[in-house]
């Protein structure tokens, strides 16, 4: 059987197809492996990758090398201990909030999710993809931003996307398409950035625009690289998780109908798409200091790429 690390290197350079039969070879032979080509030690095991998000001491964010998403610019994805707290709060306000949710945004997202679906052509084929999926959590987070025109720019998202955490193998092209992507996005987005400063709303931009850390305010270069860490968290990853859901029930209507008539089955079976057909394969970590994983010693200043969808299938822990 090919080894764990060339398959692993198949998957970052071609077309992986069907990743359950490498994720299986990896937890059960390598369930941490180096792999050159990611520069970094790969995690499969369920138990592993729990262990290492629990540990933030040992384990922080990847700020460079292949991979990082460091190339938008400094966010709360790369802040730790207390710096990463207060700054998550600012975002909490807006994509965390029970109160909001009750106030207005469960209201918009029904109305919008409503105004979507009485726009599909019932009765032909459905392209639920392009009439749904993608469309909602677009302008729900462009509706968020209070920047209706970022809607047109889904392409933008995914090319900076496929350059920081999609591009482990680190591929100069696909890095150079993302880095003109950004400043494409640095261009859309700062003049309101500017205009929130003086005039500020109550959307996500004015609520970083009024937000200070240790006495200062947060600068507008991390206001960018938040706004655009937003667009590109919340759209593609919602966008793929829903698209994954529903083409399970669309091939499965016993289980579609099951959720029609028993509506307490609707979070666990989100939760269910999310663990079996997930959006986001892997994330990165950096070790701060020496630290192990299962026997494997990794030294401090290495990467280490966490296979959530590996870990999501481990037998060990799910039937
Ligand atoms: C099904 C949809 C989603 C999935 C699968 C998903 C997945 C993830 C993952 C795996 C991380 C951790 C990244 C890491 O630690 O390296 C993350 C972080 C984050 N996501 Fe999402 N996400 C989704 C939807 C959203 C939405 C809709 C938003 C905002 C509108 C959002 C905002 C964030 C933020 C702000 C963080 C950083 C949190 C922190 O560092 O404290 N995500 N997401």
């Amino acid at each position: 059987m090919t080894s764990v690390d060339t398959q692993f290197n198949n998957v970052l350079t071609g077309s992986p197809g069907d990743l359950g039969p490498f994720y299986r070879q990896a937890r059960e032979e390598s369930p941490v492996f180096w792999s050159e080509a990611a520069e970094g030690w790969i995690v499969s095991r369920y138990s592993d990758v729990r262990t290492v998000l629990a540990d933030r001491e040992s384990f922080g964010p990847l700020l460079e090398g292949k991979g990082t998403t460091s190339i938008y610019g400094r966010n709360v994805l790369h802040m730790d201990g207390i710096e990463h707290r207060r700054k998550e709060a600012f975002i909490a306000k807006h994509i965390r909030n029970r109160k909001l949710l009750s106030d207005s945004q469960e209201h918009y997202i029904r109305t919008l999710c409503k105004e979507l679906v009485d726009e599909l052509p019932l009765g032909d084929p459905i392209d639920l993809k392009g009439g749904f999926t993608t469309p909602m959590p677009l302008i729900v987070t462009a509706w968020i931003m209070d920047m209706e025109e970022a809607t047109g720019f889904r392409t933008t998202y995914d090319r900076m996307v496929a350059a920081s955490s999609s591009n482990q193998s680190g591929d100069p092209d696909i890095l150079q398409d993302g880095l003109k992507a950004i400043e494409e996005l640095h261009e859309l987005i700062t003049p309101r950035l500017m205009e929130r400063r003086s005039e500020p709303g109550e959307d996500y931009i004015s609520t970083l625009c009024e937000g200070e850390y240790e006495g200062a305010p947060i600068s507008d270069a991390e206001i960018l690289s938040s706004s655009m860490f937003l667009l590109a968290a919340g759209v593609e990853t919602t966008d793929r998780a829903l698209a994954n859901l529903l083409r399970v029930l669309i091939s499965e209507p016993e289980l579609w109908r099951e959720l029609q008539t028993n509506r307490d089955l609707l979070l666990p079976a989100l939760a269910e798409g999310l663990r079996f057909c997930p959006p986001v394969h892997a994330i990165n970590r950096a070790t701060t200091k020496d630290a192990s994983i299962g026997n494997q010693e990794i030294p401090a200043g290495s990467k280490v790429l966490l296979l959530l969808a590996a870990a999501n299938r481990d037998p060990e822990m799910f039937d």
